[in-house]
């Protein structure tokens, strides 16, 4: 049953009351959605190509997934990480063969399955003896999340400052610099953390030139590696991680967003090597990994591996690029399209805020990502008919903002 519909001003009033102020918010409510569309409360059909940052991947009020988590609720929803329960150990089964990584750490979001793979690297050296081992590299526009951790390898000033001091021995190396990893790494490294394409800082994969330094940086220094593939694992790109694609073999990955399809679920992934320095107490979460959690993530794995998926999957991908390339040739304003698969940034002549407000008047979530770059991430259920609507709601979107801007 849909939930009361609330005017979006009262809605608005309460909010501005009684909620932490840290969100710029669309003034529009959503209460229900279906597959690919969102609907407001006022009964307007958004063709949602942004999947709440990454995270609906099977699209809205999915039948499996809704009838998984009806089911669980009615049989058991959490026994916390006192007990066993017959889940946890299934979906980290599945995950180590997707990912050739042989444990997992499970919590509820991003940044604590960030957090879960800076502890452990320091754990691993900590557990040989190197205590002196306590530096991380990070890279120019990296986002890894907000918590203390993560933020301290976030490069974006404007999230940092406010929140001085962060944790010390941190060096961020330039994206473009593969010399200047090879010169910041040494025997203190504890670890390089990168995400092989950078979501919030601009939708900018890791060229193969740096994805080889990375390796040749671990390798020669003995540094272990963490992926963060928390925007771009769990199957966005077309392979389960990005870092299969560019040839990375990381130590440690961290994962979340499309791998609960809605329901919070995050993962730290390890080599046994890195995993064998922990013991019971190093670490630990009430929520993380309960039945409701695991059983998503199984709804959503399923649906991953079945080939109907990843041939829709693939087909919308390559629609998209076939669009993009059409429009980039009527649109100057385009001045770049990145990513891969279903994760997309077009990087545009002029600041992308107002191509977000126009592409919602006519219909289309989408978002905006270092300040000149739309963001899309669709569920990976979209349909080439989604792809075919969306395209020419976009690119209208663009061109008007763009006239708007002159
Ligand atoms: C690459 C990356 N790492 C970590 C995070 C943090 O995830 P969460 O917001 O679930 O904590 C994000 C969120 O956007 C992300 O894109």
């Amino acid at each position: 049953m849909s939930t009361t519909a609330t005017a979006p001003s009262s809605v608005q009033t309460l909010e501005a009351q009684h909620i932490l102020q840290v969100y710029r918010r669309t003034p529009v409510v959503f209460d229900r959605g279906e597959g690919s569309y969102l609907i407001t409360t006022e009964g307007k059909r958004c063709l949602d190509f942004i999947s709440g940052v990454g995270v609906v991947s099977l699209g809205h009020a999915n039948p499996a997934l809704a009838a998984a988590i009806a089911d669980q609720s009615r049989t058991l929803l959490h026994t916390s990480n006192l007990f066993f329960h017959p889940l946890q150990a299934e979906v980290a089964t599945r995950l180590g063969e997707l990912t050739g990584l042989d444990r997992a750490f499970f919590c509820n979001s991003g940044t604590e399955a960030v957090e879960a793979c800076l502890k452990f690297a320091r754990r691993y050296w900590h557990s040989k003896g190197e205590t002196s081992r306590t530096k991380y590299i990070a890279f120019s526009h990296a986002f890894h999340g907000r918590t203390m951790g993560s933020l301290s390898v976030t490069w974006d000033d404007h999230y940092r400052a406010p929140f001085a001091p962060l944790i010390p021995n941190v060096v961020f190396v330039d994206t473009n610099d593969p010399a200047a990893l090879a010169a910041a790494v040494d025997g203190n490294t504890a670890a390089i953390i990168v995400e092989p394409i950078q979501g919030e800082g601009g939708v900018r994969p890791i060229s193969s030139d740096m994805a080889a330094a990375i390796e040749g940086a671990c390798a020669s220094s003995g540094a272990l590696l963490i992926a963060d593939e928390v925007q771009s694992g769990s199957g966005r790109t077309g392979a389960f991680l990005y870092s299969q694609t560019l040839g990375l073999t990381p130590d440690l990955v961290a994962l979340g967003k499309a791998l609960g399809a809605g329901v919070p679920v995050g993962v730290a992934m390890f080599t046994n090597e890195v995993a064998s320095a922990a013991a019971p107490g190093d670490h630990g979460s009430t929520y993380g990994g309960n039945l409701l959690a695991c059983r998503a993530a199984l709804v959503f794995l399923d649906a991953l591996a079945s080939s109907d998926l990843q041939a829709s999957m693939a087909s919308a991908a390559a629609r998209l690029g076939k669009g993009f390339c059409a429009m980039m040739g009527r649109v100057p304003a385009i001045r770049e399209v990145r990513g891969k698969g279903l994760m997309i940034g077009i990087d545009l002549t002029f600041d992308a805020t107002p191509v977000v407000a126009a592409a919602f008047e006519r219909g289309l979530l989408i978002n905006r990502t270092s300040s000149t770059v739309v963001r899309l991430l669709p569920p990976y259920t979209i349909i080439d008919a989604d792809v075919d609507a969306a395209l020419p709601l976009l690119e209208d979107a663009i061109v008007a903002a763009g006239r708007d801007s002159k």
